[in-house]
């Protein structure tokens, strides 16, 4: 059984449709920026400010060597995971990438109530966002998989990313859980 990894620019809503599809496939989900702050103690904002985008990029990819060596889990990655091609293939190893869009006015929206994100804190988050869709566009879609999330529910996106996969050239077998068969 392979891993399912969530990619996607930040606030396309990796986090909260990984815990859907956790639940509904009865997988273990692992947040890698989670797992980032937790083995370097420090918050991401912390790390950006300390070693900058390149220095936290490299502690980002040791994270991704380590969690993707666990099989059958969903991984929910850091919006600029996908701008390496060595992640990508570490990813991919092990697993099928699933790639969330969105809208750049709905990514305003989710993440403008947190200042969290480095490289957001900028005087027009809404150009930089743009900014930053445009040059990644290629690099997210190389994902096996794409799905937009505009107007759909964390429950209706994780239903739709496990009709793609059974769909999908990477067939996985995905075991609802309990839940997800609505036992
Ligand atoms: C980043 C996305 C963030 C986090 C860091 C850099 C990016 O994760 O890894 O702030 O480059 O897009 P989320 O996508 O979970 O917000």
């Amino acid at each position: 059984m392979k891993n399912v990894v969530l990619a996607g620019f930040m606030g396309t809503g990796k986090t909260e449709v990984g815990r859907e599809l956790a639940r509904l496939l009865d997988m273990k989900l692992i947040d890698l920026d989670a797992e980032l702050e937790r083995s370097q103690k420090m918050t991401i904002k912390e790390i950006f400010k300390q070693s900058g985008e390149p220095g936290f990029r490299e502690i980002e990819t040791e994270i991704i060597k380590k969690i993707s060596e666990n099989k059958n889990i969903i991984i929910s990655t850091g919006g600029g995971a996908v701008l390496k091609q060595e992640n990508m293939d570490i990813f991919r190893k092990n697993g099928i990438i699933v790639c969330l869009t969105a809208a750049p006015e709905t990514i305003l929206k989710r993440t403008s109530n947190n200042t969290e994100r480095p490289l957001l804190q900028v005087e027009n988050p809404l150009e930089k966002i743009k900014e930053l869709l445009d040059f990644r566009k290629p690099f997210y879609e190389k994902a096996d998989v794409m799905l937009d999330t505009e107007g759909k529910t964390p429950l209706q996106i994780a239903e739709e990313i496990i009709e793609k996969i059974r769909n999908s050239k990477h067939p996985l077998t995905l075991t609802l859980s309990r839940k997800g068969r609505g036992d």
